[in-house]
């Protein structure tokens, strides 16, 4: 195996890696070490692994979070495992969705730069996305380091958010991203979020500023000033300077650091191309369980039975 970097700053692919089996503690250790440095790991070609290979795979990981809903999802057959986050635009029989249909603004919320499950009050480790159809053109996801977004800041910024605290709520950043106020009451009165420091230490001890879309208030601060720093930092880690965008090819296998990198989606033709996006997510530890045990008021809901 072999690892070549993607960017100057941060992310790699790995070559050589075999996932078709059940990974050996050689393996494990190797993505751990690269993702350790890298933060961000591409694995392609591997879409022959399917849903039961892309579980296998994350499970070594780490315990699953398993998706909103689960416990409905799995007694509803539908496109894919009930395990799997799903980040396409399609429906449970493999369609296009209408892009003006409530799932699909929820799903435009994921273009402004987040971590995954930041708004969970869960151990959250690793997101591991694998691409099974791919857009010909656009639909990037782009990345940056928070490791070196911390290290870049002003003296000065590190000392005013080194202990600050920032609460994140899904409902927020969906709000940020033109879904309308009731729908995401609705998302709130389920999904509370959770409190996060604003700056973590990274698995490679570096430090890491912790900020992203679903953060939207301040701890000791009055909410116009807390959001004001939240856009300040934001604005600061999204300079095109830091950001690795990643074109995607079929059977993409693509791992990253919640903990220490942001991503976002980018726009494609979403009423003319398939983008069939799983995602499995890890926790560092704790049971494997969703964080949010009902669908019915998220629309990342339950496929619909199959009918054909
Ligand atoms: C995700 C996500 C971005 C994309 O799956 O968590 O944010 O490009 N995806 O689909
Ligand atoms: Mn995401």
């Amino acid at each position: 195996m072999e690892v070549r970097k993607l960017h100057p700053i941060f992310g790699a692919e790995i070559i050589g890696a075999d996932l078709s089996k059940e990974p050996d503690q050689a393996l494990i250790d190797f993505v751990e070490e690269a993702m350790k440095e890298h933060i961000v790991v591409c694995i392609r070609g591997q879409g022959h692994i399917g849903d039961a290979g892309h579980l296998r795979f994350a499970r070594a990981f780490g315990p699953l979070e398993l998706p909103p809903g689960y416990d409905q999802r799995k007694d509803q057959p539908g496109r894919m495992a009930p395990e799997l986050y799903d980040a396409s635009n399609l429906d449970a029989n493999g369609e296009i969705i209408d892009p003006a249909s409530l799932r699909a603004k929820f799903s435009k919320g994921n273009e402004l730069f987040h971590a995954d499950s930041s708004f969970n009050d869960m151990p959250s480790k690793w997101s591991m996305l694998l691409g099974h159809i791919v857009p010909p053109e656009k639909g990037n996801t782009e990345f940056v380091d928070l490791r070196h977004v911390y290290d870049e800041l002003p003296q000065e910024k590190k000392d005013q958010i080194e202990h600050l605290v920032a609460e994140h709520s899904f409902a927020a950043s969906r709000e940020k991203g033109g879904v309308k106020s009731a729908d995401a009451d609705r998302v709130r009165s389920v999904m509370p979020g959770a409190k996060q420091p604003m700056v973590r230490v990274s698995p490679s001890g570096r430090k890491a500023l912790f900020v992203g879309s679903h953060a939207f208030r301040v701890e000791g601060m009055d909410d116009a000033s807390g959001k004001a720093l939240i856009d300040e930092l934001l604005a600061f880690a999204s300079q095109p300077k830091y950001i690795y965008a990643h074109k995607w090819q079929q059977g993409d296998l693509l791992i990253w650091d919640n903990r220490c990198a942001l991503h976002r989606g980018t726009t494609f033709d979403y009423a003319r191309y398939k983008r069939d996006l799983r995602r499995a997510n890890v926790n560092e530890y704790g049971e494997e369980r969703s964080a949010v045990p009902t669908a019915t008021l998220v629309p990342d809901a339950p496929p619909a039975r199959k009918t054909a």
